[in-house]
């Protein structure tokens, strides 16, 4: 029985075909990578599978009663909600049933013996709702993912839109889990997030028992959770049974098959084109190349899918600058609250630096030891906010950060 089948699907944007007739089946526990270069159109499946856009054409069917949880790449946080009131507003459901129950509540004291009736009963059902949900210990369950996203760190009263990256991405998917959805679409999840919580979401997907689609373009992740790969190319949707790995040794085979045949039918098509040049004056000859025309006009021809144009950078170069980029000293940066202590760093030049650490690492406060060890002594209290110097580079006068 399928979850979700769609049959069928066009979309495209202006005259671009983004799907052309494709086809699509998410079975029970199946685990899909739907994979593609930027652009192709995995977000726009995503939108429109969840009903956030409408295709042109064709069919979506979910099976009846099937919640499906989202996250979205582009997903925005409202301000002036706390990290608090958005894991909470996955119970939003049954916070609209609690207030439901109470007016039931309160018309009882006016309530005629037939309609007491039919209350007792109806808060009797809901109550039951509830407590199947957790609603009554929702607090605890809200605290226990934010402590396992690491979200408690930063403290749950503050504001979504203060937050980093990865942290924001931490609160979305915490709502996610908490909603305990049937089915997870996940867009780029581990966009942002530190390489402890890549881990983390790792082995939550590996032992999820029901079924998701995952759009990752990070190759070592996807390889490790999924079962099944869509590929999404040209506007048409190929389906592919193991992991990423697997997919390309199958696609890299299907597309050298393709040239192959490709090039076996060029060789051919010039053949007979030159047959048919060369002996369809003649009388003798006319019946043998009018026979290869037919069969030029009837071939199905193969056609290779187009080279996508490479992107194409140009860096203008300016002259060589003196051996130092920058130099800091004892610079903190931070917001309200130091995020560093003073650092008296340089770049020379030549130098290629990677920035690294996990999410929020500059919190004064941290519970996980393993990230304790990184981080920077707790803020003191005679620190001082400073912005960062604009640098300029000496030949040109540009900021170079
Ligand atoms: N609302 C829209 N209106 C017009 N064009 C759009 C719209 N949304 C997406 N597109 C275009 O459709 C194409 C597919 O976009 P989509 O976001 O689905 O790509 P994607 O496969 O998710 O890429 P990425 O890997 O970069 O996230 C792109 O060329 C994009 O510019
Ligand atoms: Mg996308």
């Amino acid at each position: 029985m399928s979850i979700l089948n769609v049959e069928k699907l066009s979309h495209g944007f202006g005259d671009r075909a983004i799907f052309t007739d494709v086809s699509f089946r998410l079975l029970k526990g199946e685990h899909v990578g739907f994979v593609g270069a930027n652009g192709e159109g995995k977000s726009t499946f995503m939108n429109i599978i969840t009903g956030k856009l409408m295709p042109d054409e064709g069919k979506i069917e979910w099976s009846k009663n099937v919640r499906v949880g989202y996250l979205d790449q582009h997903a925005v946080l409202e301000k002036g909600q706390t990290i608090r009131d958005v894991l909470q507003s996955a119970f939003a459901f049954l916070f609209d049933l609690e207030a439901q129950m109470n007016g039931y509540y309160a018309e009882m004291a006016e309530a005629d013996e037939e309609r007491m009736n039919f209350l007792m009963e109806e808060t009797g059902s809901i109550q039951e709702l509830l407590e199947h949900h957790d609603f009554y210990i929702i607090d605890s369950k809200v605290e226990e993912i934010g402590r396992a996203l690491g979200l408690t760190d930063i403290g749950l009263d503050k504001d979504v839109t203060e937050l980093s990256g990865g942290q924001r991405t931490k609160v979305l998917m915490g709502k996610l889990l908490l909603e305990k959805p049937d089915i997870l679409l996940l867009d780029e999840p581990t966009n942002y997030l530190d390489e402890n919580h890549i881990e983390w979401l790792k082995r939550y997907l590996i032992d999820y028992e029901n079924a998701f689609i995952l759009i990752s373009h990070d190759i070592p992740f996807l390889n490790s959770v999924v079962n099944l790969i869509y590929h999404v190319e040209n506007a048409e949707l190929n389906r592919y049974v193991g992991n990423y790995e697997k997919f390309q040794e199958v696609y890299e085979m299907k597309k050298a098959q393709l040239e192959a045949a490709y090039r076996k039918q060029q060789q051919e098509i010039e053949d007979l084109k030159d047959f048919v040049a060369r002996n369809k004056a003649r009388v003798a000859t006319r019946n043998m190349a009018m026979s290869r025309q037919k069969k030029l006009d009837k071939m199905d021809v193969i056609e290779l899918a187009k080279e996508k144009p490479k992107p194409e950078f140009n860096f203008k170069e300016a002259r060589a600058s003196g051996r130092y980029i920058f130099q800091t000293e004892d610079l903190v940066i931070g917001y309200d609250k130091p995020l560093s202590r003073p650092l008296t760093l340089s770049m020379e030049r030549g130098q290629k630096i990677a920035l690294v650490g996990a999410n929020g690492i500059g919190k004064p406060h941290c519970s996980n030891p393993s990230l304790e060890k990184s981080l920077p002594s707790a803020a003191k209290p005679h620190w001082e906010i400073i912005s960062i110097p604009v640098i300029l580079s000496r030949k040109r006068n540009i900021p170079i950060m």
